[in-house]
């Protein structure tokens, strides 16, 4: 969370940092700021909320006010302080010659804090990034150097910090620092950049070097020098930035989550054609899995765990990252631990896979992005390959976790002789026609949408299925609480008469997934109709049309109960996002939330 960027070179700052933060905005969106290093002039601004906020201000500002060649941008998501201006980054030194942008955490802020203020130090905010900046004053006014300030700066931190720093007296150099927390350096023509992400740096960057924690870089128009943070010189090739501009452009939908639904079949053809890309053999021997993750990634590891259960014969184990670090667990080598982050930054799984390498267990990772800091804790990586997901809400990177799980569990299967050829055959036929299905449900996008907009006015809703259905009911209701805010729970449907029934009412729609092929189907209907008793409006979702009356059904693609998921998924989707539509909220970008997980 909270995203940062840097500019030196021969054109606007201004521009490059603002266009920069646009493809930042999904790291949070509480505040956003600049700060402007022109000969002899550091210039802040800022503005609480959304980016536009700010391109307001500076679009208001007289031209030569904004005019500047080096700068420093940050995307705020709020962890210590309220998300106002105060809080708002850059932060500066109160002779207004320092300034600075931080994404990350200072554990031991409150400890320096202290220390700072009994040196005369006054604090203008509640943020543990305004520690950083009266440090590195405070080394500058014992006569230090602006590198050797930094770096005796920086050695006194603890926590997580990428940093973007820029000093009044020296506005050819940009300072970037990296420990535990995202950071790149773009190399353009005559210009570079720092980035808490590649998105910053498409259209404008040609090739990227990758810090690594404990660097630090001073970076000048023409020249990147990096270091330790002892001091000793680092030498790395810079690489060629691959991605397009295009892969972050909504490519005419309304919102990036419309489009990236869209997106789903290609993607999982795209994977079944290319295969898992690893090497199972090594795996075969595991009969122990641990599977950790969070939100969405975790109801893909609920949905395939009881498939490596059934299929390769493993004791699985599902955790939420965060509650792994906290528990005592059995991994050991004996354990294959599989963790799943779409955007290989989210801080609790991270910290779960460092502990589980320390029990030295094997650890495999599926990721979206490759170059994210989690593969750092893998023996083995497979990537889903769905693009850039722009939107925060997760939507295609969840279908290819799903994909690349199955994928995952066949490979292992037929490496464990658990299934006959013919069945293993029979299975990725079936998984051949997924696209295709999902497909035929976007082409009904307009019935989903007409059956949500009947259900945008209801306070609460319920998601009630049984056995492999249940993780697509809490993907499904995760969905609707993120992005149209109304209160979504899903229970297991047989846990409704135990409690939940309670809560029902003509105004507490119940939302079912069914699929007709699951030895729960009747069970789950009985469910159903004990809801309609008690005069919920209920919505099917379900690849059969079920017997009785309902009062609404969105039909599926008739699928086998392993992959039913991956179509569920699609409709639930849509069915979220057309209620979120109806209702005016901001879809991409809902309040209180961020793509990159950044903090435990
Ligand atoms: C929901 C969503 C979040 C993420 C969760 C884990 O739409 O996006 O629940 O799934 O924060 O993120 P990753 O997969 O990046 O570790």
């Amino acid at each position: 969370m909270c995203g940062i960027i840097g500019y030196i070179g021969e054109s606007s700052a201004a521009e490059n940092l603002l266009d920069g933060l646009k493809n930042l905005e999904y790291r949070g969106y509480d505040s956003a700021g600049i700060a402007l290093n022109d000969n002899n002039r550091l210039k802040i601004f800022k503005a609480a909320g959304k980016l536009n906020n700010l391109c307001q201000i500076i679009r208001t500002e007289p031209r030569e006010n904004t005019v500047a060649e080096c700068g420093i941008g940050h995307i705020r998501w709020a962890t210590h302080g309220l998300p106002n201006l105060e809080n708002a980054h850059p932060h500066r030194s109160a002779d207004g010659n320092l300034a600075l942008v931080h994404n990350g955490i200072i554990e031991n802020y409150l400890e320096l804090r202290k220390e700072l203020s009994a040196d005369g130090y006054h604090f203008t905010s509640q943020t543990d990034t305004e520690a950083i900046v009266h440090l590195i004053d405070r080394e500058l006014k014992n006569g230090a150097g602006f590198e050797d300030a930094v770096q005796n700066a920086v050695r006194l931190l603890d926590g997580a910090f990428a940093l973007g720093i820029v000093y009044r007296q020296e506005p050819d150099k940009l300072i970037a620092v990296k420990k535990n927390a995202p950071l790149i350096i773009g190399i353009g023509q005559h210009e570079n950049f720092i980035a808490s992400d590649i998105a910053a740096l498409l259209g404008k960057a040609e090739k990227i070097v990758r810090m690594e924690d404990g660097e630090i870089a001073v970076i000048r128009r023409g020249e990147i020098k990096i270091t330790d943070f002892a001091g000793k010189q680092v030498m790395r090739q810079p690489e060629l930035l691959q991605l397009s501009a295009e892969s972050i452009d909504k490519g005419g939908y309304k919102h990036f989550m419309l489009k990236e639904i869209h997106e789903q079949p290609g993607i999982i053809r795209a994977l079944l054609a290319d295969g898992l890309q690893i090497d199972t053999g090594s795996l075969r021997d595991f009969n122990r899995i641990e599977i950790i993750a969070c939100g969405t990634s975790l109801h893909a590891a609920l949905a395939a765990a009881p498939l490596f259960e059934d299929w390769c014969r493993c004791e699985v184990s599902v955790q939420p990252a965060s509650e792994y670090i906290y528990k005592k667990q059995r991994t050991g080598a004996d354990t294959l631990v599989i963790g799943i982050s779409q955007s290989g930054e989210t801080a609790d799984t991270i910290t779960a896979l460092k502990q589980a390498q320390k029990s030295n267990a094997q650890v495999l990772v599926l990721t979206n992005r490759p170059d994210s800091s989690i593969v750092r804790y893998a023996d083995k990586v497979i990537t889903l390959q769905a693009g850039i997901e722009v939107s925060v809400a997760a939507t295609k990177s969840y279908t290819a976790q799903l994909l690349r799980l199955y994928q995952l569990a066949l490979a292992l299967a037929k490496d464990k002789n658990f299934l006959s050829s013919e069945e293993i055959s029979g299975l990725h036929n079936a998984l051949r026609q997924i696209p295709v299905k999902i497909e035929e449900i976007l082409a009904e996008e307009e019935k989903i949408k007409n059956v949500a907009k009947k259900y945008a006015r209801f306070p609460a809703m319920a998601y009630i299925a049984r056995g492999q259905q249940l993780p697509s009911a809490m993907e499904g209701a995760l969905k609707l609480k993120e992005i149209s805010y109304i209160n979504a729970c899903a229970y297991a449907a047989g846990e409704l008469k135990h409690g939940p029934i309670a809560l029902l009412d003509a105004n507490m729609p119940v939302a079912a997934v069914l699929c007709r092929q699951a030895p729960t189907y009747a069970k789950t209907l009985s469910n159903c109709e004990e809801a309609k008793a008690r005069k919920a409006p209920v919505i099917i979702f379900s690849d059969q049309i079920p017997q009785g009356n309902f009062d609404d059904i969105v039909l599926l693609p008739q699928n086998c109960e392993e992959f039913a998921p991956l179509t569920e998924a699609a409709a639930l989707q849509l069915f979220a996002y057309f209620i979120a539509d109806e209702l005016g909220r901001e879809i991409d970008q809902p309040r209180n939330l961020a793509k990159s997980v950044t903090v435990e």
